[in-house]
């Protein structure tokens, strides 16, 4: 049968792409405590924003919850990689949870800035997604002296005690040129505050948008491999609509909707930090019944970071 979405295609693969050593960590935390103490192993959360890495656990005994208050007296439970606020880990203590933490250690970097800033009776300004875990564990370290900040209006609707006491911190998975703007408000309100070197944002968010807008720049199409929830998913296929290509997420090869291939023959890829690299090698073989596929590697960077395991599961 004749179909308008068949063709040959190139496919610019960005590199890097997929799972981030963050991502890889706390999958194999789960596993690792399955094996040393068996189903079931609860999980707080989402371990990741990744809707297979979820299903694929729980058929492995891992239950996931939204709150401690699920997991009964006594059991193991895992905190996810987006972090969780002081009031989560007292809720666990107080039900004498065995717990695990996978939160990523470029996210705990973040907690331990918000604690120093707070030593110092700083205000803080939290510049990320209200909502999302990452934001609310970071939040929860100090709700009286934090600010979620999302917006460039949003910094000239601050009020502070003190604006020479001032401090930005950023969730890790937002876009950099989206921040710049709003750090440039916040330093031109509050020229003395404190905040990182460049951002929170981590290696891994910068190098995959990185990535993207270079393929963005000479694609037709780009497809983002990642799941509804993940941050970092959404802000890739943001940056590849600032690149100047149209961007599509895609939980993986059966939501690749031929419709969408029409009179598109040079295609970028790329997937989220949270997503498995084996969606991705699904996406091309779909691709592949569509037609012949080249696939050209763009790679902006190379990372072989890896995250030691919490000291229980060595
Ligand atoms: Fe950590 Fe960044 Fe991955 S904060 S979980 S390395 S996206």
């Amino acid at each position: 049968r004749w179909c308008g979405a068949h063709a040959n295609r190139e496919v610019l693969l960005a590199s890097p792409r997929s799972a981030c050593a963050g991502v890889d960590r706390a999958v194999e935390i789960v596993e690792l405590a399955l094996l040393r103490f068996g189903s079931p192993v609860y999980v707080r959360k989402q371990i990741v924003h990744n809707e297979h890495i979820v299903a694929d656990l729980t058929k492995r005994g891992a239950v996931f919850v939204d709150s401690v208050d699920e997991v009964p007296k006594g059991a193991v439970v895992v905190f996810s990689a987006h972090g969780v606020s002081p009031a989560v880990r007292a809720a666990a203590a107080e039900r004498d949870l065995v717990t695990i933490d996978a939160t990523c250690p470029l996210v705990a970097k973040v907690h331990s800035e918000a604690r120093g800033h707070v030593r110092q009776g700083r205000t803080i300004a939290y510049i990320g997604h209200a909502g999302h875990e990452e934001s609310e564990g970071t939040l929860g370290e100090a709700p009286d002296a934090m600010h979620l900040v999302e917006t460039v209006e949003d910094v000239a609707r601050l009020q502070v005690d003190d604006p020479h006491n001032v401090a930005f911190l950023t969730q890790t998975t937002l876009a950099s040129d989206e921040v710049e703007e709003i750090v440039t408000a916040l330093r031109s309100r509050y020229p003395d505050a404190k905040g990182p070197r460049g951002e929170d944002i981590c290696y891994a968010t910068t190098n995959r948008q990185q990535a993207v807008r270079a393929v963005a720049a000479q694609s037709d199409l780009v497809l983002v491999v990642g799941s509804r929830t993940s941050s970092n998913a959404n802000r890739l296929v943001e940056v590849a609509t600032r690149s100047g290509a149209p961007a599509v997420l895609v939980e993986d090869a059966t939501e690749l909707d031929p419709a969408l291939l029409h009179n598109i023959f040079r295609i970028g890829l790329t997937a989220a930090a949270s997503t498995p690299e084996p969606l991705v090698e699904r996406v091309v073989e779909a691709l592949r019944t569509l037609g012949q596929v080249d696939i050209d590697e763009v790679r902006v960077a190379r990372e072989d970071i890896v995250f030691s395991l919490p000291a229980a599961l060595r």
